[in-house]
Formats: structure tokens, sequence, C-alpha cells
């Protein structure tokens, strides 16, 4: 274990060094400290039960990997967004502080009922030329503007948006450390679709790569799996869920039960990308346990969060005796 946690530790070194430096990382680094602090400030006596002790950092849509500085091409990966977004909703309902570090452009919290382009087609016009939701969207906006407002003024939301790989890493490096303080009582929850393979910056072409050269022929760095630095340097006593994608069934759950070994994860969330909306398998080192959308459950989010929350209580009461 120490010489995979030395060979990720030179991998992300050199990560880091390479990384074109991330925008407003001093603005990123103080709101994430000061929103870290209220939390613990009102620290409960019985923290132990109470969730309004704990904060969950929820990483949600896909990164981008450029293939130019100066981008006009990349490679994505698949994620609209609504796992994180859905989950982040349930979290603050329970009382957690959310972290949601999110792509931009994918699903935000409470607005995922709304079409796509909420602002041209979700409002009109009146005979004085004041602006109105429509008659079929007035509920759903009123709801979405009230619940994101009374969330980020009670201070319990912080949104953080990325588009690249290289901003998604340091935002949750920083949000990591940020979160160490919150011991057990802080959770990761990572949703997003991090990108295994990139072009490093250093090795990147400046300009547009040109077509009339003929195929393409690039060679792809392997990702550093920052799971391993995240929960032995960065945020040890955290509760952390990791989140495993696969298209064959036949491979889910062993692939997930490796992540649960290798990278020392409290959970690991196996979807399969046709079902990943009705179903869920959460494996532990305890085993399986299917998480479905019932009838009454609109979401799957709903029983999923619930049941990741307990197994963080579970946690934070073992580890208090
Ligand atoms: O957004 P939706 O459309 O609702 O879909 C949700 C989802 C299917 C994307 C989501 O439920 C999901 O499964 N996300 C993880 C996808 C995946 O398989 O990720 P991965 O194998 O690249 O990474 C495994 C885990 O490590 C993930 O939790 C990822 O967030 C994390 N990771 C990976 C690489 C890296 N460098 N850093 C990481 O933190």
């Amino acid at each position: 274990m120490a010489a995979l946690l030395e060979t990720e530790q030179e991998n992300a070194d050199s990560f880091f060094a390479s990384a074109p430096p991330l925008q407003d990382r001093e603005l990123i680094t103080s709101d994430a400290q000061k929103f870290v602090s209220r939390r613990l400030q009102l620290e409960p006596e019985d923290k132990t039960s109470n969730p309004r002790a704990r904060v969950v950092c929820v990483t949600s849509g896909g990164t981008t990997v450029p293939l130019e500085r100066r981008c006009v091409r990349f490679i994505d990966n698949f994620s609209s967004g609504h796992r994180g977004a859905a989950s982040t909703e349930y979290f603050l309902k329970a009382g957690y502080a959310v972290i949601f570090i999110n792509r931009r452009g994918s699903a935000q919290p409470f607005c995922r009922s709304l079409p796509e382009d909420p602002l041209l087609t979700c409002f009109e016009p009146d005979d004085k030329g004041a602006i109105r939701p429509t008659a079929t969207h007035a509920a759903t906006v009123q709801r979405a503007i009230k619940e994101h407002h009374l969330a980020i003024k009670a201070g319990n939301l912080l949104n953080l948006q990325y588009t690249t790989l290289f901003e998604y890493i340091q935002i949750l490096q920083i949000v990591s450390i940020a979160m160490n303080p919150l011991r057990q009582n802080g959770m990761f929850y990572l949703a997003a679709a991090v990108s295994d393979f990139y072009v490093p910056w250093n090795s990147m072409v400046e300009h547009k790569i040109q077509s009339r050269t003929g195929p393409l022929a690039m060679e792809l760095a392997q990702v550093p799996k920052m799971l391993t630095l995240l929960r032995q340097l960065w945020a040890p006593l955290a509760f952390c869920v990791s989140f495993k994608l696969e298209t064959d069934t036949e491979i889910l759950i062993k692939k997930a039960q490796q992540a649960l070994k290798r990278y020392r994860m409290h959970a690991v969330v196996a979807n399969e990308l046709q079902t990943r909306k009705q179903k869920v398998i959460v494996v532990t080192d305890r085993g399986e346990t299917i998480v479905e959308r019932d009838e009454s459950h609109t979401d799957v989010e709903i029983p999923l969060v619930d049941f990741l929350i307990n197994q963080q209580t579970s946690y934070i009461n073992a580890s208090a005796e």
C-alpha cells in the first residue's frame, strides 16, 4: 500500500506540475474553507447522529480533455449530471451542507424537471412587458428559485464549476483538503465521470491541429487515480463513496469490489448505463445491497442517499467507540 501511495503521489505531482493554473484558485480555496468552517462552528454536542454537522462533496458531470491549448477539439466523458444534481437535493433535504462540484452546463439541483433553456421557454412577457413564468412552468420555476436561494442563503450549498479534467482535479484537491477538519463528518460522493486518459499540458500543441496532415495518431497519458490520495492524504477520515459505471453487467460487481479494496472506499455504487436511473448496487465490505426506485420514489437517489447517510452514521458511531 505504501508503494502504491508513493507511485500515485509521484504521478499526481507530475500531473499538478504540468496542469494549467486554475483560475480563481484563491477564491475557490477561501470559499471552500469558509463554507466548511461555518459547519464546524455550528457543530452540535451530539456529532454522531446530527446530519447538520455534516458536509458532503458531490461531484457531478463529465470532464473534458482538451487536445489543443487553444482548445477547439476535446474528448468528453458521458454524464448528464442528473445523478449529482438529484443527490444534492436529497442531501440538502436531509440536513447536510453540500459542496457541489459540477460540469458547467450539466444538470443543476432543483431544475431537473425544467426545459433545457428555461430562461427562454419558462418565462414570458405580460401585457405591461414584465417577465413572468409561463402557466405551465410557474409552480416548478417558483419552487426551483425558492429552494435554490434558501440553500445558498442558509450557507448550505456551495456550487463550484469545472469544464476540463485539469480544473476538476485541482478543485477536488482544494475541497478535500478544506474538508479534512470535518473528520468523519465529511463525505465524498464521487458521481462525476472522470477521464482516464489525457494529453499532458506540456506536450499539448498550442494551436488547432491541422487535418491536412492526414490521420491523427496521439498517445494519451493515464490520469492518476486521485482516490488513493484523497483517502490517504487529503481527507483520510472522511466517508468515501465512489461510483463504477459499466455497460457489461457481467463485470460490473467485480470491478466495484476491486475499486472498494484498491482505493479503500467505504462504499462503491455500481451502476449499468441503461438501468442507472432505476437501480444501483452498493458494494461495501459487508456485501452488496440492491437499491431500487420503487413506485413511491421518483428518483433512485432517494433510497440511495438515505442508505449512504445511514452507512455514514454507522461509520461515525464505530469511530467514536
Ligand atoms: O450523470 P448521469 O447521466 O446521471 O450518470 C451518472 C453516472 C452514470 C455518470 C454516475 O452514476 C457514475 O457512475 N459515475 C462514475 C463513472 C465512472 O465509472 O467513473 P470512473 O471509472 O472513471 O471512476 C471511478 C470513480 O473514481 C468515480 O467515482 C470517479 O468520480 C472517481 N475518479 C476517477 C478518476 C479520477 N482521476 N478521479 C476520480 O475521482
